[in-house]
């Protein structure tokens, strides 16, 4: 007989099903809440090989996950990561496969994307200010992501999300223009509180930080907001925008836990399993891949051990120093 039960529980009941995957820590942006501006990027032999990428992906998939997340640093400027989403794309009992993005490479390459089997998208954008864009990403220039948000559209994902971290004074005053420009284009949109995750050297986040309730409060002058039962699984709480295809989510680690329906764990482009973005427990799935190459039972069981040191919530306070050291970019946004 054929065993359904789930293979990935943690002590808390909890079933793992999605995997998050940083193929990458670069990147061409050095957006101010993820990184410093001076970043150390791994070497290439510390980082997994795109081989060993799709031999963990597989593993995972055998073991119940049914939706793998693409992420970064930005995954796109990896080389070979187009060949990479057709090999995962292609998995056997894989459900989704989706992608987050800072769509900087978007305008060339959605279109193989999509081909590749990449269903949705999400992608960051935290201001529709040129210059804005430029100091917040310090490196990003908003008329190209606007473009690969353009061609994005046109490429048929089934759903295309924006993501918006929202920090005050300095992109606070746009979230109804943010919404505004979801609604037009038919797409969706998160607000996100920023994490404390990594030394940042451009802004205390305690001054900058900006509540959900605020955000939310500032889009309901504007649109009237119906809340949904529906979720992707994710940690956004999400409201249908009356009258409009779109949805607004709302992702707030510090004043609304999610943590008691967590269904995910990262792969990080070191290729640690981190089993929280809050904390660091971890087991070091390159070392196993590379002591035992081909050895499939002994990297499941690796990972099936690992449900045991998943902690129970991440616990952040924006006004003390960080106690996380790693950077968003090495863990997948
Ligand atoms: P869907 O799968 O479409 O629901 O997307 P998602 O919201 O899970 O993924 P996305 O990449 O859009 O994540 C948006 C942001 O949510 C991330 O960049 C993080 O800031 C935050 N986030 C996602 N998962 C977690 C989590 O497990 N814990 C915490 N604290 N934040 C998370
Ligand atoms: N806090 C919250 N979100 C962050 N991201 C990066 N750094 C942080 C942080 N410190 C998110 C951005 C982007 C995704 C890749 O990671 O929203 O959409
Ligand atoms: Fe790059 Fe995304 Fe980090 Fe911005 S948030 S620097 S786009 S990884």
């Amino acid at each position: 007989m054929t065993d359904f039960s789930p293979k990935l529980v943690d002590r808390f009941g909890r079933v793992v099903n999605y995997l998050r995957v940083s193929i990458t820590d670069r990147c061409d942006f050095r957006c101010v809440y993820c990184m410093a501006e001076n970043m150390t990027f791994l070497p290439r032999k510390q980082i997994l090989s795109l081989e060993e990428i799709h031999w963990i992906c597989q593993a995972f998939v055998e073991l119940g996950v049914g939706k793998i997340r693409i992420t970064g640093g930005e995954p796109l400027v990896r080389s070979g990561a187009l060949d990479l989403l057709r090999q995962i794309g292609a998995i056997s009992g894989l459900d989704e496969l989706v992608m987050t993005t800072n769509a900087s490479k978007l305008a060339t390459l959605a279109h193989d994307i999509r081909a590749a089997g990449v269903k949705r998208i999400n992608i960051s954008l935290d201001t529709l200010d040129p210059a804005k864009f430029k100091a917040l990403t310090r490196t990003g220039d908003l008329e190209n992501v606007l473009k690969g948000i353009n061609t994005a559209r046109d490429a048929g994902f089934e759903r295309i999300k924006l993501n918006a971290v929202i920090l005050k004074n300095r992109n606070h005053d746009e979230v109804c223009d943010l919404v505004h420009f979801a609604v037009d284009r038919g797409i969706d949109i998160s607000f996100i509180e920023e994490m404390p995750l990594g030394v940042i050297d451009s802004h205390d986040r305690g001054d900058v930080h900006y509540p959900s309730r605020l955000i939310k409060h500032d889009i309901e002058r504007r649109f009237p907001l119906q809340a949904l039962a529906e979720s992707s699984g994710g940690p956004s709480v999400y409201y249908r925008i009356a009258g409009t295809h779109s949805r607004v989510g709302f992702i707030s680690p510090h004043s609304a836990n999610f943590c008691a329906s967590c269904n995910r764990v990262r792969l990080t482009a070191e290729g640690r399993l981190l089993l929280c973005l809050g904390n660091e427990h971890a087991v070091d799935l390159k070392a196993v891949v590379r002591q035992h190459p081909g050895d499939r039972a002994r990297l499941q069981a690796a990972i099936i051990a690992a449900m045991a040191v998943k902690p129970e919530r991440h616990t952040f306070d924006i006004h003390e120093k960080p106690v996380i050291f790693r950077h968003m970019n090495a863990t997948g946004g």
